[in-house]
């Protein structure tokens, strides 16, 4: 009886969530009356579908055309928890655009084109925890921005254009745990930057350009016990630069670090784990603070294990410190492991070895002796006139004093030398004497147009230069000698008319070369990459005016990223790119290559991740030019040409984005293949009929004139495209339909598979619908 009572509730439990079934569902969208999700990826929308049932949880829009959220733009879904709005063109947010939301706990604003957080932005989301806010154009923070989330536990803004973090950014943000803002342009953090994260435990500030360890800035967090700092352009930790008394991770690698205090982490007891791989460190002392270090990671540092790394290699014995990375010399033991190398192996071998590094020390000493002298009056740094020298930054700059020559006498310790912006026109050989610390030398717009070979001699640990926005049209062979580290050139805007191959090749670690806004025409066989710069990773060739490319020119085992764009060639240098097996981005944008011929990637087509083919007036590719491409390729782009018609895409299935937009496509079946492939991808591609003219101005996803398209010869990979034949017209009727791979349909919910959900609604049939009666 009771079984049979639970039955009957049962039964009418089922009945009611039947009748409730009858939901809205936004024509475009995909619902699920279970999950309560309603999924419009990829429909170009424009707005906020305003019909989705107001008890929707999770609303996914990825992928669409909002640009614009206004005010209240969801008050018609006040129960979401999920709202994801990644890659939508957003390029505002409204204050109160999210004002009625008070349940969601993640919000996705990923790849927008968002500039700006206004004050009010994020108002209403106060149950938020995670916002995501990485690949846009953010510039600004206005204060306030966050107030309203006391809830967020994780903010990620990586990816952007910030430069400068002023007071107060994260105000409100008393709950947050982990704040990830690299791979911005931040060189600047005000002292007040964090205040108010009380809870703070990570912060990533990686790939940024922070010249010097934030200090004071970082000492307002006192929760924070993970900090990554790594990939910013710093030379020096000075001493208590770290003062972070629950840090416990610290990520310093990939740096320009050419020294650290011994008590730079004098007030950082609990850390327990340093990374400074791959910076520049020769030697190191004991570190003073630290009671607790498992791990030093030295890995890629030239450590010279000599009798100066005695107290290093007893302190990390005794103290349990496991140091990681090997010996770069003396030459018997280079390439052994620090941890193994014994105390006894540490010595001095000659002499001259052993007084030219107490020498050093002994500057060191000095140093170190006078800049913390603080109570006494300090002794006047040595700095040219017209100068600023700081000595515990080790910075000196002489930048816009209009100075015609190259000052001297800075001090020795100095690691970044900026003379931007000054007269210089020509710099003779040698004129940089007693720089041999300098890391990082600005010579931007100074009018240079002549330096003579030898000119930076000397600067044995110059690991960047920047001379953009000069006169220079060619470059002495010799011009680079004795800057053997150099690694990051910057020779853009110049007028150089060749490639300046053989001034390269005494650049054995040269990594990034750029060469953007020069006169270079042609890429001679005599410049060769592999010979000129063996392990350059990135060439940045745009704007300048190559026609021609010769075979092999730009072969080399190491390249990855090679900009082309905004050029004069005619053709996809195929040939040029032989063997260049690990490049994975190629620009080749704003040339003029009408063009494309079958396998013209194959020689990249292991690597290749970004191809970049946008307003290069192509009309025409070959069915096999992606041939080799495969599921390695992540981006893919062929804006603004003249295509009618593209090759198959299918096996491009790892593509993340694609964008064909402004192209005159001719919508026939010839274009079957790119349709079938839009709808199976969840990438909402952007394609529009240009011809015939009846079709001008549709989308290709919504056009029906595929539904009579016969299936059975629609091409598969490599397969020429025939076109209707009456024959073949007559089977592709049912065909179409019944394909087991895609189905053709004219706008996406109608011909759905037979649903997982059976209360799902029926939409209304649209005109098109009618036309073709298709039965759903
Ligand atoms: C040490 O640094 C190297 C190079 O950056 C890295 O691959 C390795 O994982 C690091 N080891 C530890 C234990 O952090
Ligand atoms: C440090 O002080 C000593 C003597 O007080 C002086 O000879 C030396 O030049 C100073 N070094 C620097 C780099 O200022
Ligand atoms: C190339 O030149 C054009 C026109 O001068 C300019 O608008 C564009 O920003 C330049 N691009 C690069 C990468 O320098
Ligand atoms: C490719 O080149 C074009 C034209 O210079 C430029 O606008 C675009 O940003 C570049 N894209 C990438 C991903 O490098
Ligand atoms: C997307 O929407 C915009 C604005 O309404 C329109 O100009 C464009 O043609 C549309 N593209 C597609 C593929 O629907």
């Amino acid at each position: 009886m009771q079984f049979l009572f639970a039955a009957v509730i049962l039964l009418i439990l089922t009945l009611s969530s039947t009748q409730k079934a009858v939901r809205k569902c936004p024509k475009e969208c995909n619902c699920d009356d279970t999950k309560l999700t309603v999924d419009c990826v990829g429909k170009n929308l424009t707005e906020i579908p305003l019909t989705a049932e107001e008890i929707t949880l999770k609303l996914d829009l990825r992928n669409n055309n909002l640009q614009l959220l206004p005010r209240g733009a969801f008050t018609h879904t006040p129960y979401l928890t999920h709202l994801n709005l990644q890659r939508c063109n957003i390029i505002k947010v409204k204050e109160g655009a999210f004002r009625t939301l008070g349940r969601v706990v993640s919000l996705n604003l990923a790849n927008n084109k968002i500039e700006t957080l206004y004050q009010e932005s994020f108002d209403g989301l106060s149950s938020l925890k995670e916002l995501h806010l990485d690949r846009n154009r953010i510039e600004e923070i206005q204060p306030g921005a966050f107030m309203q989330l006391g809830f967020l536990n994780v903010l990620t803004l990586t990816h952007n254009h910030l430069v400068y973090i002023p007071n107060m950014a994260f105000q409100g943000l008393q709950n947050l745990k982990w704040l990830r803002l690299s791979h911005n342009s931040l060189n600047n953090l005000a002292q007040e930057a964090f205040a108010g994260l009380f809870s703070l435990h990570r912060l990533s500030l990686d790939h940024n350009e922070l010249q010097f360890f934030p200090t004071q800035t970082m000492t307002r967090l006192p929760e924070v016990m993970h900090l990554d700092l790594s990939d910013n352009p710093m030379v020096y930790l000075g001493e208590e630069s770290v003062s972070m008394a629950k840090l416990t991770h610290l990520y310093l690698h990939h740096m320009a670090l050419q020294d650290l205090s011994d008590q730079a982490f004098s007030h950082a007891r609990l850390l327990s784990h340093i990374d400074l791989s791959h910076n520049q460190l020769s030697h190191l002392e004991p570190l003073s603070g630290p009671k607790h270090l498992t791990v030093l990671n030295l890995t890629g540092n030239p450590v010279f294990c000599n009798c100066y790394m005695r107290p290093l290699k007893e302190w990390a014995t005794t103290g349990g410190v496991k140091l990681l990375g090997t010996c770069a010399g003396p030459p018997h033991l280079s390439d052994e492991l620090l941890q193994e190398v014994t105390f006894l192996d540490l010595r001095c071998r000659s002499r001259g070895e052993a007084l030219e590094e107490e020498e050093e020390q002994q500057e060191e000493e000095q140093n170190k002796r006078n800049s913390t002298a603080t109570a006494k009056p300090r002794p006047p740094v040595k700095c040219p006139p017209n100068c600023e020298c700081d000595t515990e930054t080790r910075h000196a700059t002489c930048e816009n004093r209009g100075l015609t020559k190259v000052p001297r006498g800075f001090p020795a310790t100095t690691q970044l030398l900026d003379l931007r912006g000054n007269l210089f026109h020509f710099i003779p050989s040698s004129s940089f004497p007693g720089s041999s610390r300098v890391v990082s030398l600005h010579l931007e717009f100074c009018e240079i147009h002549d330096l003579e070979g030898g000119v930076f001699q000397g600067m044995k640990n110059l690991l960047y230069l920047y001379l953009s926005d000069n006169k220079l049209t060619s470059l002495n062979p010799k011009v680079f000698a004795e800057v053997p580290k150099l690694t990051y050139l910057h020779l853009e805007g110049n007028q150089l008319s060749n490639f300046p191959g053989s001034a390269l090749s005494l650049l054995p670690n040269l990594f990034v070369l750029h060469l953007e806004r020069n006169a270079i025409s042609r890429l001679e066989p005599t410049g060769l990459l592999s010979s000129a710069a063996p392990n350059l990773r990135e060439l940045y060739l745009s704007n300048n005016t190559i026609t021609f490319i010769a075979k092999g020119a730009l072969s080399s085992a190491f390249i990855a990223t090679l900009r082309l764009d905004s050029n004069q060639l005619t053709e996809v240098p195929t040939q040029a790119l032989l063997k260049a097996p690990n490049l994975e981005e190629l620009n080749l944008s704003a040339n003029l290559i009408p063009w494309v011929g079958p396998k013209a990637f194959q020689p990249i087509s292991q690597s290749l991740k970004r191809l970049i083919m946008d307003q290069m007036g192509m009309e025409k590719m070959s069915k096999d030019t992606l041939l080799g491409l495969g599921p390695g390729l992540k981006a893919f782009t062929l804006k603004g040409n003249q295509l009618k018609n593209l090759p198959d895409l299918s096996s491009l299935t790892g593509l993340e984005v694609v964008d064909l937009r402004d192209n005159p496509l001719l919508c026939d079946c010839a274009l079957l293949p790119l349709r079938r492939w839009m709808e199976n991808v969840k990438l909402g591609v952007t394609a529009t009929c240009a011809h015939p003219l009846e079709l001008r101005g549709q989308q290709v996803r919504d056009v029906d004139v595929f539904t009579t398209c016969p299936e059975n010869i629609a091409p598969q990979h490599g397969k020429a495209v025939s076109r209707l034949t009456p024959t073949n017209l007559k089977k592709s009727k049912h065909g179409a339909l019944k394909s087991p791979r895609v189905k053709i349909r004219p706008r996406k919910p109608k011909l759905k598979k037979p649903s997982k959900n059976p209360h799902e609604r029926k939409p209304k049939k649209t005109k098109n619908q009618k036309k073709l009666n298709i039965k759903t």
